[in-house]
């Protein structure tokens, strides 16, 4: 049976943003967003540590989420320079990016080291939006699907072996839909303006949710929402948000002006 998945729009504003940025992004962004209805998409903006207690000042007087981009997967400890779970929450933040490519590619964060955040993050009440995607090599050699099963499957597996069960009321903190959301980045399509085809970018999200099917089951796959990232924009997100298996897009570039990501969020 399929489950109606509501869409969500998650800016990723990366290592941009200063404090004095934030309030007139706000302004112009709401001011854009007022056409904004009940079935528009959830919207949430991932913001560095430094930025996240003046952006959930403006993101809630509008009703918007707010992520980390990145946590520890330990609960406290001799960690320096590095923030946990219970530190976001404390401030309020509930959704945390985690294993984004740029963390993988430049701080070597592996499929494990993602699998234990994912697995604190969810046992915090946090919801991950955990990315998977290939590199431009590993799509031309074919290993698009293994390499995204692969990095999938690492935390789906990891999530189950701590206990945390599959099915709807079980699983922690309540909502399996909130539980955990996945965004599907080809490497080779973030910040390139080179964004994956709705069709490429289809194929691979319906192979995802088979994925979560076999890992986990039936109700969690037909419930998690996943997101597309790489490249989307004004001008493609209409197309890659019509295919069956997107649920909604992750959004870095166009996520830092205001008028459009909003208008991408209508
Ligand atoms: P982009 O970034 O939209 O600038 O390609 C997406 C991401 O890295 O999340």
């Amino acid at each position: 049976m399929s489950h109606e998945r509501r869409k969500l729009l998650a800016g990723n504003w990366k290592m941009n943003m200063r404090l004095a940025e934030i309030e007139p992004f706000f302004q112009k962004f709401s001011a854009a967003i007022q056409q904004k209805s009940s079935t528009s998409p959830e919207i949430l903006f991932a913001a560095p540590f430094t930025q996240l207690s003046a952006t959930l000042a403006m993101a809630r007087t509008l009703g918007l989420a707010v992520a980390a981009q990145n946590m520890h997967e330990a609960a406290s400890g001799a960690y320096t320079g590095e923030v946990s779970a219970a530190m976001l929450t404390d401030l309020g933040v509930r959704n945390c990016l985690l294993g984004h490519s740029e963390r993988r590619q430049y701080f070597a964060e592996t499929d494990a080291a993602v699998a234990r955040k994912s697995v604190t993050a969810i046992k915090s009440g946090m919801t991950p939006i955990v990315c998977v995607g290939e590199t431009l090599e590993q799509r031309q050699s074919n290993q698009t699907f293994e390499v995204n099963g692969k990095q999938l499957e690492a935390v789906l597996t990891a999530v189950k072996t701590a206990g945390l069960p599959a099915s709807r009321d079980a699983w922690y903190p309540g909502d399996l839909t909130d539980s955990l959301v996945i965004a599907y980045e080809p490497v080779w399509a973030i910040g390139t303006g080179l964004s994956a085809t709705a069709e490429q970018a289809q194929e691979v999200h319906a192979f995802l949710r088979r994925v979560c099917s076999e890992v986990v089951d039936s109700a969690f796959a037909n419930r998690v929402r996943i997101l597309y990232g790489g490249s989307a924009n004004l001008s493609n997100v209409k197309s890659l948000l019509a295919q069956p298996d997107i649920d909604g897009g992750l959004v870095g570039g166009a996520s830092l002006k205001p008028a459009d990501f909003a208008a991408m969020c209508l």
